[in-house]
């Protein structure tokens, strides 16, 4: 077993201590300077923000959603996807705009988008705007960057290749009302699919210590938090790289036994890794939602060869059949990638006719974008941008259609739902998911918000179900 890469507890008190020497000099004035963290991609982007934003509020930094209030702004990139990295770009390119009627505004991105050498370089040239630049594995790190940058007023580039590292304990400010949250149990990926950049940007699979995860899941729960999920690229191979012999199923035991009315979920499961051990957990521990993210990607075999995706249509059927003979009750969702280079007509059919087989409860799907320095971004491709939109229109009416057949055999039934937060509107105020993670809008006080409650689901649409509270249910 390879070496584990751990970022000391000593290195993050440095960090911390560079925190307070910037509270001593931004609030010398006797101000309190704004931050803005704006985050695009998935859920372990919006953990790491939790940090980037635990950071700045040591440093003493306010927060604001103004680009034109804010001294530090920090922008966490995604590169899944030509789209994500184009909004990106056209966003932080309008920074001028704040940075010119704020002198002294300091521009920073992050993320996975710059640890692309190519991405770096490209910042470096045409976004002057910009005045640091570091990659996710330098995140543990970002005081004594932004510390660089402040007092050497000079730009910082720092997204150097790495296998990464395990870093504890750098401060978090959590997003929200405190009723979910996000709770990493490992980093990277080792898959390497082969349209797929995250391998390249996030380095290789790193497990968390179950002990660090348990302590940070009770603590939640102390806090009050009442729905934990938790996230890694792949969490059904977490504890591969550890000693001792826990595997994800074990991790979701551990979590179940700590006491308290909470639930859990997790995401996302790669197929080729998914175990009967881990539905025999799901359905024997009463915390955890039977609700399962399963990506698909194609229904194709010559596709999903070629994806480099490890299983096989046969295999996928098998797996979701032996899900839900443990979990009948299971919501099943995945992604699919639609125009992977060399993509048939025929290939496409596949696809379609699993999703009619599996009938998921809802479906992310995507069109095939090249990735610079991926094996299938050499793939000669024979079909045109109109084929794939076509293809994907196609396959996005048939998933609209089966969710919104799924969410009318809700109607009438009676279904235990956390009331998660508010919507901002009057008819239907309040928000809340099922345990199998469906989005049900309801009318209710406020106060409600983090409570359980019991829910006569009264009417639904593709996207979402609408109840009313069972009064008489006990909280
Ligand atoms: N680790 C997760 C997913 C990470 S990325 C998993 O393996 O399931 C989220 C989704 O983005 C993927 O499931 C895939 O459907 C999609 N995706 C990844 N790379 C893509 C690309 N180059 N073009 C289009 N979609 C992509
Ligand atoms: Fe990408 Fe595949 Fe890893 Fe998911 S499992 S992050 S799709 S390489
Ligand atoms: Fe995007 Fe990085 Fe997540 S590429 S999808 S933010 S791991």
């Amino acid at each position: 077993m390879k070496q584990r890469q751990i970022v000391s507890i000593d290195q993050i008190r440095q960090q911390e201590e560079i925190c307070a020497q910037i509270f001593e000099r931004i609030t010398a004035g006797g101000q309190r300077p704004l931050a803005m963290v704006d985050t695009y991609g998935c859920q372990q982007n919006e953990a790491d923000s939790e940090k980037l934003r635990g950071y700045l509020a040591e440093m003493g930094y306010g927060f604001t959603k103004d680009e034109f209030q804010a001294d530090v702004i920090v922008v966490n990139t995604c590169a899944v996807r030509e789209h994500a990295e184009m909004r990106v770009l056209g966003n932080v390119g309008a920074l001028n705009h704040s940075k010119k009627a704020r002198p002294g505004q300091i521009v920073a991105v992050c993320g996975c988008m710059v640890q692309q050498e190519h991405m770096a370089e490209k910042i470096k040239k045409s976004y002057p705007v910009v005045d640091l630049v570091f990659g996710p594995h330098e995140l543990w790190r970002f005081p004594a960057l932004l510390d660089q940058v402040q007092t050497g007023r000079k730009r910082v580039f720092s997204a150097a290749p790495s296998e990464g590292a395990v870093a504890e304990g750098i401060p978090l400010q959590r997003d929200g009302n405190g009723v979910k949250a996000w709770l990493s149990v490992m980093y990277g990926c080792n898959n390497f699919c082969s349209y797929c950049i995250v391998p390249y940007v996030r380095g290789r699979e790193r497990s968390r210590m179950p002990g660090d995860i348990i302590a940070e899941a009770r603590a939640l729960v102390a806090q009050g938090c009442r729905d934990i999920t938790l996230l890694g690229q792949n969490v059904n191979s977490y504890g591969k790289d550890l000693p001792d012999g826990v595997d994800f199923a074990d991790l979701i035991r551990m979590i179940n036994d700590i006491p308290g009315e909470f639930r859990i979920r997790f995401m996302t499961s790669h197929p080729k890794d998914a175990t009967e051990k881990l539905f025999q957990t799901m359905a024997a521990c009463e915390k955890c939602c039977h609700q399962l993210h399963l990506p698909v990607q194609s229904g194709s075999d010559r596709v999903l060869k070629r994806m480099n995706r490890c299983y096989d249509r046969e295999k996928y059927l098998q797996l979701v059949a032996l899900a839900r003979r443990y979990m009948p009750d299971l919501v099943l969702t995945t992604d699919i990638i639609v125009g992977f280079p060399d993509e048939s007509e025929e290939d496409f059919e596949d696809t379609l006719s699993l999703c009619e087989a599996v009938r998921f409860d809802a479906m992310f799907t995507f069109i095939y974008s090249k990735r610079v320095g991926t094996p299938a971004a050499t793939m000669p491709d024979p079909y045109t941008r109109a084929d794939k939109q076509r293809h994907f229109d196609a396959l996005t009416a048939l998933a609209n259609r089966i969710s919104a057949e799924k969410h009318r055999a809700y109607e009438g039934q009676t279904l235990r739902v956390l009331i998660d937060g508010e919507t901002g509107k009057d008819d239907y105020n309040l928000a809340s998911r099922t345990d199998g993670g469906r989005l049900v809008h309801l009318k209710g006080d406020p106060s409600l918000v983090g409570r359980f409650a019991e829910v006569r689901i009264t009417a639904s649409n593709t996207w979402a179900l609408y109840g009313e509270i069972n009064e008489s249910f006990e909280f």
